[in-house]
């Protein structure tokens, strides 16, 4: 537990950047501070590895005054996460994550066993990408190894500084999620700093809300929303967010639910000649019940158009489909991680209901956040 009281920083140059903290991180928690740019968000966190010193009060980590505790083990203790994350870019992503523990002097199987460990966490298969270098990677990938390459060593506590303000809003919803799903295994001491309501309300079990150099509210997501302390809180909240945050739709709202099927007694000239027409290279194929049966794509169609075979003797199985009701978000993860751009809709009682394109998504998420107010850095 990280614990700040009557914490005050006054910069060289006389300006007090902080007044009065006091503030409780617990184990195990997401402890998001948030604020306009200049609020003193990043003095606060700098203070907890004494990249900063502060002028007054004290800050204790599990009880013990960090002033007492050797700089250096301190800086081990904490891991540290910032916005443009700075992976070495002449180094293969293994020896990036490996760096601290090799500092640590760990051996080298502890080490290749670990790096193997924290790749798998982020859903990055080692094999593929241990050997490559930064410039290989999406953006996201990139931030998702300064996230593993902080928990190398295992500390307690981790420090994220905007980590994910520069990314694409899809990455950072995906990183989002990621954090949350991680934190629920890892159980670090987390702070995390960010601009973004959004991102705040997601992914915090504390939320501290500053302005000018102080804590403005701290509270539960849910208490900052339904109980906002004065009119700078709602207006940093966002009127419209008050009382709704469901602004993402559901496949239902955006699924094509006139996309063509196939029947299994269809004969494969008929569904070679409507992927022609459509313009598409493969059709869903459903039973009598309107249950998805499999897919039929243009090369099985024209491989075996000469033969007289029907739909049924060419059908593939399909490995992937939605609910209707299901998020986007869901989607576009199920999209991502099996590479394929298209997905079936299904009801509740399984009964085919229309079909999900990647670039629909995209859009209607683009549309989403370019017309959702950000607050600004
Ligand atoms: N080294 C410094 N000297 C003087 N003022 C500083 C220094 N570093 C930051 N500040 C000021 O302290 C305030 C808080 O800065 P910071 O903690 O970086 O804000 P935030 O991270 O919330 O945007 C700002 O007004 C900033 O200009
Ligand atoms: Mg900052």
């Amino acid at each position: 537990m990280i614990r700040l009281e009557h914490v005050q920083k006054i910069y060289d140059d006389g300006f007090q950047a902080l007044k009065n903290i006091n503030l409780e991180f617990k184990e195990g928690e997401i402890n998001v501070l948030i604020g306009p740019s200049g609020c003193g968000k990043t003095t606060t966190m700098k203070m907890l590895n004494r990249l900063i010193d502060y002028t007054e009060g004290q800050i204790y980590i599990n009880n013990k005054e960090i002033t007492s505790i050797d700089t250096i083990e301190l800086r081990r203790s904490i891991g540290y996460v910032i916005q443009h994350i700075g992976l070495f870019p002449h180094m293969t992503i293994y020896n990036n994550v490996a760096a601290v523990p090799r500092l640590l002097k760990w051996d080298k199987e502890r080490i290749e066993k670990r790096v193997d460990e924290l790749l798998d966490m982020v859903g990055l298969e080692p094999e593929v990408y241990k050997n490559r270098y930064p410039s290989e990677l999406s953006g996201g990938q990139q931030q998702r190894i300064g996230v593993i390459r902080a928990l190398a060593a295992e500390p307690s506590i981790i420090l994220m500084d905007e980590p994910f303000s520069a990314l694409d809003p899809i990455s950072r919803e995906q990183l989002q999620d990621e954090l949350v799903r991680l934190q629920k295994e890892i159980k670090k001491t987390i702070v995390f700093v960010t601009h973004d309501m959004d991102e705040a309300l997601k992914i915090a079990d504390q939320i501290i809300l500053m302005k000018d150099g102080e804590i403005v509210q701290k509270g539960t997501p849910n208490e900052i929303v339904q109980y906002p302390a004065n009119e700078f809180v709602k207006e940093f909240i966002g009127t419209e967010r008050l009382g709704n945050n469901t602004t993402i739709p559901p496949v239902e709202a955006v699924m094509l639910n006139d996309a063509d099927t196939l029947d299994l007694d269809s004969s494969l000239e008929s569904a070679a000649q409507l992927m022609g027409e459509k313009n598409i290279h493969s059709l869903t194929v459903v039973d009598e019940n309107n249950k998805i049966q499999g897919q039929v794509t243009i090369l099985n169609a024209s491989n075996s158009l000469q033969e007289n075979k029907k739909v049924h003797d060419v059908l593939t199985p399909i490995n992937h489909k939605v609910n209707k009701s299901s998020s986007l978000k869901t989607v576009l993860n199920i999209m991502n991680d099996n590479d394929v751009n298209e997905l079936p809709v299904v009801d509740d009682s399984e009964q085919y209901v229309g079909m999900i394109t990647r670039k629909e998504v995209l859009r209607v998420m683009t549309d989403l956040y370019m017309n959702d107010g950000n607050e600004g850095s």
